[in-house]
């Protein structure tokens, strides 16, 4: 029987699926906890509605969560089974840089069939979150994102520690299929893609029994493309202990709306006020009224009295950042997007207007530049400090992520803020932060609003050792 060329391809493809990898990069395993990457469906709506197809770590959305000690080592095989090349980004995690999952910067992206090993030291406790770092705006959006719980050596005494891994879908209404458009110049152009489906940990409803007076730890992980999360708690006395994964110096009591952009977490400590019968709520604002993001449904009592209210966590090492007067100096401007005043900016080198960057897709520059350019921003010394200006001369809120290293923001009014890797910038804003470049490599600073990443707002940091 002769094969066609076109079927012998697709035989040997076929071959390839049912072997899995290669022998020879089966053989490389070395033994690491394997992080599957496939497509499969999901009941993300009402029963009543057809399973949505996506794209998963591990077989579940969020993916499956990975939880290790402080001083631990995180190794994962990534095994790709998806029909698109991809990679996995450790967000928050101050690792090696050959670590960190940015395809086209520290590694190729990963072939369908193909896998890699990561493999990271865990310098830092907290609450981290892994994602795809290739196509993000589209692979994060189809379900590629999981949390990551470095546990402290001596954790704070709770009665629950509960992730909510906040997200929305842009699902379409009939079919409840994801909505393929990730190339929307709209999107790309005002506030990034934003989804019609809310979720907490994959579910539009979800709930966890509580007693009063319990205490529970909520690790809370923005993973949307672009959403932002007005949040507050009712039927909680509440403080945040870290933000970004890394302590407070000082827990602070939750007064105000707690603001989640994409990107961001925060740790609370939560005790239960609620009466039996009643229940606590994460709930969202900014809409005509407030919404349950997750409920707390009180049954009987933990115990008869509250707690004391709780200490700082542990701090993590190195978290000074000392040196302003010397550090090196530089400044970010944001501009573009839909009603700015961007008029004209460099695309691969190329002047081009705001009207030639739309045709290309392209709307967004730091200093003037459209996407990743060959020097970085700015190039350090390990051990220096460094100082970025931030400056949002656009109409939008932007979520201004560096990977590799945490850093803090110089308050106008003096004194500095806590650690953070993401910065939430709105329209007209400006922020000055600092960070120790402790980490060599080349480290990647961009909007967390992926669509806005992908339409220009990216560029990054040299570390050298
Ligand atoms: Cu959370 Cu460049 O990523
Ligand atoms: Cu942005």
């Amino acid at each position: 029987m002769k094969i066609s060329r076109r079927g012998f391809v697709k035989a040997a493809v076929a071959t390839g699926a049912v072997m899995g990898v290669p022998r020879a990069m089966r053989a490389a395993g070395d033994g690491s906890p394997v992080l599957e990457a496939r497509a499969l469906s999901l009941q993300m709506v009402p029963p009543e509605f057809p399973q949505t197809a996506v794209w998963s770590f591990g077989g579940t959305v969020p993916g499956q969560e990975i939880r290790l000690r402080q001083g631990q080592r995180l190794r994962r095989r990534l095994v790709n089974r998806l029909p698109q090349a991809t990679s996995v980004h450790w967000h928050g995690i101050r690792g090696d840089n050959a670590m960190d999952g940015v395809a086209g910067l520290t590694q190729a992206a990963v072939a369908p069939g193909a896998e890699f090993t990561y493999d990271l030291e865990l310098r830092d406790a907290g609450t981290f979150w892994y994602h795809a770092h290739n196509r993000s705006l589209e692979q994060v959006a189809r379900g590629l994102h999981g949390p990551l719980i470095v546990e402290e050596p001596e954790a704070p005494d709770v009665d629950a520690d509960q992730v909510l891994v906040l997200d929305d879908w842009r699902l379409a209404r009939d079919t409840a299929q994801i909505v393929a458009d990730f190339d929307s110049p709209h999107d790309r152009s005002h506030a990034g893609r934003r989804g019609n489906l809310i979720v907490t940990n994959g579910q539009y409803d979800f709930a966890r029994r509580v007693a009063r007076y319990q205490r529970l730890r909520l690790r809370l992980i923005n993973a949307a493309n672009a959403r932002v999360f007005p949040l507050a708690l009712s039927g909680f006395r509440a403080w945040i202990i870290a933000l970004d994964g890394m302590p407070l110096a000082m827990p602070q009591p939750v007064t105000a709306e707690i603001l989640l952009g994409p990107g961001q977490r925060a740790d609370l400590i939560a005790d239960v006020i609620a009466e039996p019968g009643q229940a606590g709520y994460l709930l969202r604002l900014g809409e005509d009224q407030p919404r349950a993001q997750a409920s707390f449904p009180v049954k009987g009592l933990e115990s008869t009295a509250l707690r004391d209210p709780p200490g700082p966590l542990p701090p993590n090492p190195d978290q000074a950042v000392g040196g302003l007067d010397t550090a090196l100096r530089t400044r970010l401007n944001m501009a573009g997007g839909a009603m700015g005043r961007l008029e004209a900016a460099v695309v691969d080198g190329q002047r081009r207007d705001f009207v030639q960057m739309g045709e290309a897709n392209q709307f967004w520059a730091f200093n003037g530049i459209v996407g990743m350019t060959d020097t970085p921003l700015i190039t350090a010394a390990t051990g220096q400090t460094v100082r970025v200006a931030l400056v949002n001369d656009t109409a939008f809120p932007h979520a201004i992520h560096l990977h590799g290293m945490h850093f803090r923001e110089i308050r106008p009014e003096g004194g500095l803020g806590p650690l953070r890797d993401t910065l939430l910038s709105f329209g007209g804003q400006r922020h000055e932060i600092a960070f120790v470049a402790g980490n060599p490599g080349d480290w990647l600073l961009h909007c967390h609003m992926l669509a806005h990443a992908e339409a220009g707002m990216m560029t990054w940091v040299k570390v050298t050792a």
